[in-house]
């Protein structure tokens, strides 16, 4: 699969650690930055994944910061994306089952690198249910009227 990833500062040590689990996997990365633990702006990171992501150069994406609410925010601004923010195996597949999620959120000031790990791997792994789904999913888009 081709994944898209990125982080800000707070989430530079675990989009690396990613990056390595991802490419021994076999997938190809397509890492966004930040490139280091300076202080940095998570938006740049968010949008640069999410555009990645809806232009079809990646099918799914991978943002890291502190809490992963910043991200998540940011990501959801673009069309097409679907980010999830995530705490645990069960709201990772339920973003996958049930959401279609595209763009997985994560924070490094919730979860350890350990779990962050964990998780992608479940939510990889993991596929969307479609049937009633599908139907809600579209309405996300506003491309069916309630
Ligand atoms: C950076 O301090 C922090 O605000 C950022 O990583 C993230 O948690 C934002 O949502």
């Amino acid at each position: 699969m081709k994944i898209s990833i990125g982080s800000d500062h707070a989430g530079f040590q675990a989009k690396e650690r990613l990056r390595e689990m991802l490419e021994a996997e076999g997938h190809t990365v397509y890492d966004k930055g930040t490139n280091s633990e300076e202080s940095t702006d998570y938006p740049d990171y968010g949008h640069a994944v999410a555009k990645s992501v809806s232009s079809g150069e990646c099918e799914r994406g991978i943002l890291v910061c502190g809490t992963g609410i910043g991200m998540c925010m940011t990501a959801n601004k673009t069309p097409g994306v679907r980010a999830a923010l995530v705490h645990d195996e069960f709201t990772t597949e339920m973003s996958r089952k049930h959401n279609n999620a595209n763009v997985l959120c994560m924070g490094t000031r919730v979860l350890d690198e350990e779990t962050i790990l964990r998780l992608t791997k479940i939510w990889l792994s993991t596929e969307f249910g479609g049937d009633r789904h599908a139907l809600r999913v579209e309405k996300i888009e506003g491309g069916i009227k309630s």
